[in-house]
């Protein structure tokens, strides 16, 4: 694997310079071309107007589909474009026929939105929700997970890859193989690790795909995108709600859905951010996802070890796959005070509180916890100021 051109990378993102990013969980800095992508098309509605403009750039917009089709090894007509993951992921979900008593089959550490739609769902249709059990290092026990597939039949599975609350790598293919096996819709929530790791739907077997562009992809905020595996295409899967994009009226009492994964769209859209989702899914091809996790993650354990030496904080993560999400409770804080406090010194990082992730923090009997998420394009050098900072303040703090 070639070594990557961290100055080159570091040029290319005007984000890098005055700052120290480590919140690429939460947005990550868009490298020029993405930018660009933006900007020009914002610049082409503003002198062509918005229809006009997007018909003159219809091959481009047709170019970002394919861009991020093959960022995930899917085939053509199998990605919708949303406003973001979560609307990505209400869409497949409304896409299954639940009944009551139907079960849904997740994980403790499954992102909390979807959790709270799992609960409006058991509110409004009596569908039952279940959490695998995870497993004793942390993080979902797959091979329980996909006993439990087989055992109690569930109407949907569904987890998230990597949490919003910790560095875990949840074991999605062994459980989505268990999925194919019983023909039961598997539903990924892979928002945190497109553009952080591989992610390959071949690989990965699953029924349907939501990400985000803003995260580890580093596209622009506003932007996400769904991939409908083709046999549920076939199956003739569509979202609850479909409108004049995802079907077409063809007469008094009859619709007809889009034969492909735009079925799962809606009309109006921001093509500037579509542009924008493409040129980073196409950057990070280039760049390199084998690559790019090996120097994030390592970034993370970096960080992790150097945290562990300050007196009072605790690293949360947990699991037999890491990746570059780094939790850490500190004794006596509160994780969004500190993320202020640090932000005032110039480094970006976030906070999760328990509300954002009920079930794992209450395992691990913290309140809340600072989040530093690095990217590739990060140095050691900036991590180490950051510890260094972190160190400060709480010695300001005992002292004080
Ligand atoms: C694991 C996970 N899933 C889903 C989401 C929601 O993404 P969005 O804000 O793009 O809807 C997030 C956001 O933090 C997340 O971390």
């Amino acid at each position: 694997m070639p070594a990557l051109d961290i100055s080159r990378l570091r040029a290319d993102t005007p984000g890098c310079s005055g700052r120290i990013h480590l919140n690429n969980a939460g947005a990550s800095l868009m490298p020029a071309p993405v930018l660009d992508a933006v900007k020009g098309h914002l610049d082409l509605e503003a002198s062509l107007g918005g229809y006009e403009a997007a018909d003159a750039r219809a091959e481009a917009i047709q170019q970002a589909y394919v861009d991020v089709e093959e960022l995930i090894g899917a085939p053509r007509g199998t990605v919708a474009f949303v406003e973001n993951a979560t609307v990505a992921f209400a869409q497949a979900l409304s896409a299954i026929p639940f009944r009551d008593g139907d079960l849904i089959l997740t994980t403790r550490n499954d992102y909390v939105s979807n959790q709270i739609m799992f609960l409006a769902l058991q509110d409004r249709f009596g569908v039952q929700v279940e959490h695998a059990p995870d497993a004793a290092e942390g993080g979902v026990d797959a091979p329980a997970m996909a006993e439990l597939v087989h055992r109690r039949r569930p109407r949907l599975v569904t987890m998230s890859q990597i949490p919003t609350s910790s560095g875990l790598v949840q074991d999605a293919a062994t459980v989505g193989q268990a999925c194919r096996d019983r023909e039961v819709p598997f539903l990924v929530d892979a928002c945190q690790s497109v553009g952080q790791l591989p992610v390959d739907v071949e690989h990965l077997p699953c029924t349907f795909l939501a990400a985000t562009s803003r995260k580890f992809l580093r596209g622009p905020r506003g932007s996400g995108f769904l991939y409908v595996a083709p046999e549920a295409l076939e199956q003739g899967m569509e979202p609850l709600f479909p409108d004049l994009r995802g079907a077409d009226w063809i007469d008094r009492d009859l619709y007809q859905p889009a034969p492909d994964a735009r079925r799962f769209e809606n009309w109006e859209f921001a093509w500037a951010l579509v542009l924008g989702t493409g040129a980073a899914a196409h950057y990070a091809r280039r760049v390199g996802l084998e690559a790019i996790q090996e120097r994030s993650s390592a970034l993370a354990g970096h960080l992790r070890e150097r945290l562990a030496e300050l007196p009072g904080v605790r690293v949360m993560d947990r699991g037999p796959e890491l990746c570059a999400i780094v939790t850490v409770a500190v004794e006596a804080r509160e994780g969004q005070e500190l993320v202020l406090a640090l932000r005032d010194r110039g480094i970006h990082t976030s906070s999760v509180h328990r509300t954002s992730a009920v079930l794992d923090f209450d395992d691990k009997g913290v309140e809340s916890v600072l989040r530093l998420s690095p990217h590739y394009f990060n140095t050691h050098g900036e991590l180490d100021t950051a510890v260094e900072a972190l160190a400060e303040l709480l010695a300001a703090e005992g002292t004080g």
